[in-house]
């Protein structure tokens, strides 16, 4: 079903907002979840965390980084286009604990995916301290609304222009150490999720990491979210995305993740005219 774009905003360089039309996802959604959009006619699916919701305006909203072909295309659509196709509320919603100290913790975009998750933990009565990694300054998104529903809020910046110099990971081991948190949950690239994992192994924190795989239909069908979580195979689609962090084989993830990374290449220097009816 094509939904209708609202509202385009600039939060970074190369991380765009938008929120689009969606009554029946606005009404259903929950904290964790996700949709699958494919922005024109004969682009890819992409899966997007739901960020937020408008029952007024019946929106949600997602926020997209520019990093290739589909996403660009997504993103070069301006409010009163549409998008071609959007489907969910997709995957399971976060597990929310109550009453605890809890820590939420993401980098780059993840951080605005981090941002539903940190508010149902506090409407869920918890402490929220989060830790937010961004490369610098200007690549900071989403900090008041941040700020709005976490206890406390720290930055990392890897060139050291805002808050802590280094990353977030760094930042947590600098702030915490075992017994600082009952739970947490962790988003974004890859490498700091498998370092979060690491760092806080012996913490006895329940660590939940939503996973980011490469997924294609987003039902559970196609096997392309494939990832090991404790030695069984689990569909991130439908068993996730979020796992027990401290289980999660991230090397093997990464591995996937890569696997059609020159062919991506082909894809953005290349403008396919064969197939999908062009
Ligand atoms: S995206 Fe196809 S099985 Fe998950």
């Amino acid at each position: 079903m094509s939904a209708r774009i609202l509202n385009k905003r600039q939060l970074a360089p190369e991380i765009t907002l938008l929120d689009v039309e969606a009554p029946r996802i606005q009404r259903r959604w929950r904290a964790g979840q996700f949709i699958i959009i494919r922005p024109l006619e004969h682009s890819e699916r992409i899966p997007l965390t739901i960020v937020d919701s408008c029952a007024e305006r019946q929106s949600i909203t997602m926020v997209i980084q520019a990093v290739g072909k589909t996403t660009r295309e997504a993103v070069a659509l301006e409010p009163g286009e549409s998008l071609c196709d959007l489907v969910g509320p997709l995957g399971e919603p976060a597990e929310i604990c109550t009453g605890e100290r809890v820590l939420c913790m993401a980098g780059g975009v993840g951080v605005a995916e981090l941002l539903p998750v940190a508010r149902a933990y506090k409407e869920a009565g918890n402490t929220v301290v989060a830790l937010c990694g961004a490369r610098s300054d200007s690549y900071r998104i989403l900090d008041e609304e941040l700020r709005a529903c976490c206890d406390e809020l720290h930055w990392a910046t890897d060139d050291g222009t805002f808050g802590f110099h280094g990353n977030v990971v760094q930042l947590l081991l600098s702030l915490a150490g075992p017994r600082s948190f009952a739970e947490g949950h962790v988003i974004g690239p890859i490498p700091m999720m498998k370092a979060a994992a690491e760092a806080t192994r012996e913490w006895g924190l329940k660590l939940h990491a939503s996973l980011n795989p490469i997924m294609i239909d987003g039902t559970g069908m196609c096997g392309g979210c494939r990832v090991t979580v404790g030695g069984q195979v689990r569909f991130a689609c439908v068993d996730g995305p979020c796992f027990d962090a401290h289980k999660v084989d991230f090397d093997e993830m990464t591995r996937r993740t890569r696997a059609y990374r020159d062919l991506e290449q082909i894809a953005l220097q290349h403008d396919c005219r064969i197939g999908l009816g062009r």
